[in-house]
Order: structure tokens, then sequence, then C-alpha cells
């Protein structure tokens, strides 16, 4: 047998884990025997009572493959190709999905400069013009992500007041939840209050970076006209899985007694305890708030390659010199510890 390559956690991103004990159980446990494919089995319909049970009976999911798949899809079933989606300039869906949403859903993009990768309400109504004229393409949609690409949270008004600019425009209110767990734990609000009371109209619920091997959910809180056009946006966006129940039986693990709150508290956790160890080092500047399971922090030059042998991690902004150090559902407590001792060792030398 092969032994793994590189045993060692590192902090380079959420999805460099691997899944989840009990996500792997119920693989094998679905195992078992035929079902029929696309979603028409037992087990999908078992995850979906379970996304109802968590987000009320008026809500739809629908299961996709990634996150550049689920946050294309569910824009696309929303927005004809002459209209746009208003987003962060720092939103994955603008600058880490291969303009997959431009070229799928044939819209466009207005990407905005944000502090801290949030986008407020004065930003989006300053990007609605040219309404009605031909020459523009039309503001349709926001988009935002819960949590950020920076690591921060959208508090619950900060939501409200999105919504309800969407709403007094007619726009689709779209979170890109790849990583909405670390998001609700660290609110520590159910998932009706963040989504259907704020108006979201269609979010991801991101599994790949909670615990799942791969998988993630498009769910619509409320009754939306895109419902009706989901599953051909999904089937003509490839996102339609013919082996379901092993995306279904993922989620189920999950959501079973409250798995993917409990994942996401400790990556959340642990983001906690290395922005707290490295904060007191001397020569170190944590750059964003630390709200969630990101660590975003500013380093000497001269620590960041040392540092990258001990533990790997991306450099975020090479000229503002900002390193990403992300935390996962099984980053541990010596993880931590032994890599704040490697940054006070390193800044220091
Ligand atoms: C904010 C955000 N959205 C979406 C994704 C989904 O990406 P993928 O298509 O790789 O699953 C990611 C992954 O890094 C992400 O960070």
């Amino acid at each position: 047998m092969q032994t793994a390559v590189n045993a060692q956690r590192t902090f380079a991103s959420d999805n460099n884990a691997g899944a989840h004990p009990r996500v792997l159980a119920a693989l094998a446990d679905v195992n078992v025997g035929h079902v029929p494919g696309y979603g028409d089995d037992p087990h999908t319909a078992s995850a979906e009572r379970a996304f109802r049970a968590l987000l009320g009976d008026d809500a739809h999911v629908f299961f996709a493959f990634n996150g550049t798949g689920a946050n294309v899809i569910a824009l696309a079933a929303a927005l004809r190709p002459h209209q746009a989606v208003i987003c962060a300039a720092y939103a994955h869906l603008n600058v880490d999905e291969c303009g997959a949403f431009e070229r799928f859903a044939g819209g466009k993009l207005l990407d905005l400069p944000v502090t801290n990768g949030k986008l407020t309400p004065a930003d989006v109504r300053g990007a609605l013009h040219g309404i009605g004229d031909p020459h523009h393409v039309q503001p349709a949609a926001i988009s935002i992500s819960q949590s950020t690409e920076l690591g921060t949270v959208y508090t619950l008004a900060e939501l409200r007041a999105l919504g309800d600019v969407a709403r007094e425009h007619g726009l689709f209110f779209h979170l890109d939840g790849a990583r909405l767990a670390n998001a609700a734990a660290a609110l520590g609000t159910d998932l009706g209050a963040m989504l259907a009371e704020t108006g979201v109209d269609a979010c991801t619920f991101g599994g790949t970076k909670n615990g799942m091997l791969f998988g993630e959910a498009v769910v619509f809180p409320r009754p939306h006209p895109a419902v009706e056009i989901m599953p051909y946006a999904r089937k003509s966006g490839m996102q339609l899985a013919s082996k379901m129940r092993f995306v279904a039986a993922q989620f189920e693990a999950l959501l079973h007694d409250g798995l993917w709150l409990e994942n996401a508290a400790r990556a959340n956790a642990m983001a906690r305890r290395l922005a707290g160890r490295v904060a007191a080092i001397p020569g170190v500047r944590i750059a964003y708030p630390v709200e969630a399971n990101g660590v975003f922090a500013v380093l000497p030059q001269h620590a960041i390659a040392p540092l990258q042998a001990v533990r790997r991690f991306y450099v975020w902004d090479e000229s503002a010199s900002i390193v990403r150090w992300m935390c996962s559902f099984d980053t541990t407590e010596d993880d931590v510890d032994s890599f704040a001792d490697a940054v006070a060792r390193e800044v220091a030398r």
C-alpha cells in the first residue's frame, strides 16, 4: 500500500484537508446495491429533507460537484446574458473561476473595490447605472461571499441591509457560501436567520471545505422563479451527478447531529488561536479582522519562504507582504502552536 506523500497538515487551504471520518463512513454505508441515478434515490431525498429541516419547508436544494459550478448555475438560472452581477473585486467568482460565469452565463461581473472583502449597500447603489440603456449591461444581481475571501463575516444587519437594497432594486441576491458553515458558526445564528430572513435568494452551502470529499449544494431558501430553471441550468452546466447518492450521503453525514457546525467551529477556533498567538509577535500584523477560519498577516519578507518550508501556505498579496493561513476542521492546537513558535523564530531571525 502506498503511504501518504506528506501526512503533515498545512495552512494552505481548507480544501487541502482530507475528508471527515464520518463522511467517509457514510459513503461506505450507501455503497450497497443499486439505486436510481441523477438524484431519484432515497439518500438524495433524505439529504434534501435534512436541508429543509435546517432551512424550512420552502427551501429547494440542488447538489453540485464544486463551488465554481454551484455559483455559476445559480446565477445562470436567474439571469439573462445582457445582465450583470455586482460583486466585490476579491470575489472568488471574479478572480478565481477563470471567467466561468462570463463564459457559461454570458453576463458581466461588475467588480467593485471594497473594504475587508465586504460589499455595502452604498457600493451596490453606486453600480446601478445605465438602467434601461441598451448600450449598458443591466445590473440584475449582487453576489457576496459569506464568509468572505478575506476571512471576514457579514453580520446579520449587514446582510439585511444588502437584502433591502436588492429588494428595492429588484436584484437577485446571491451568496457564495463555500464557507457558509464557518460564517454560521462565527455568528452563532441559525441558517434561516442568515438566509431567508435577510433576503438571500440563492446560496451555495459548501461541503468541500467543511469535511466532505467533494460536493456543494445550491440552496434557495424561499420560492423563486429561478428554482424552475435550476434543473436545466444544473444539467447543462455539467453539475448533475449521475451517482448522486454519494454527494447526498456526504451531506447527510455533515448535517447529522450538527457535524457541519462542529467542523466549522473547530476551524474558526484554530484561526482565532493562531491569530492570537502571532499578533503578539513583534513585526507581525494581522491584516483583516479574523472572524472565520482564515488568518491574513503582514510578515517581514525574510520570514515568508522559511515559514513556507515549515508548513505550506500561500502569499496573498506579494507587494503588501500579506500571507494567508487557512485552518481546517482537522487543524489541531499543536499544529497552531508549533507554527506560531516557528513564526516567532523566523521573524526574529
Ligand atoms: C469563496 C469561494 N467560493 C467558491 C469556491 C469554490 O471553488 P471550487 O470550484 O474549487 O470548488 C472557493 C474555493 O476556494 C472559495 O474560496
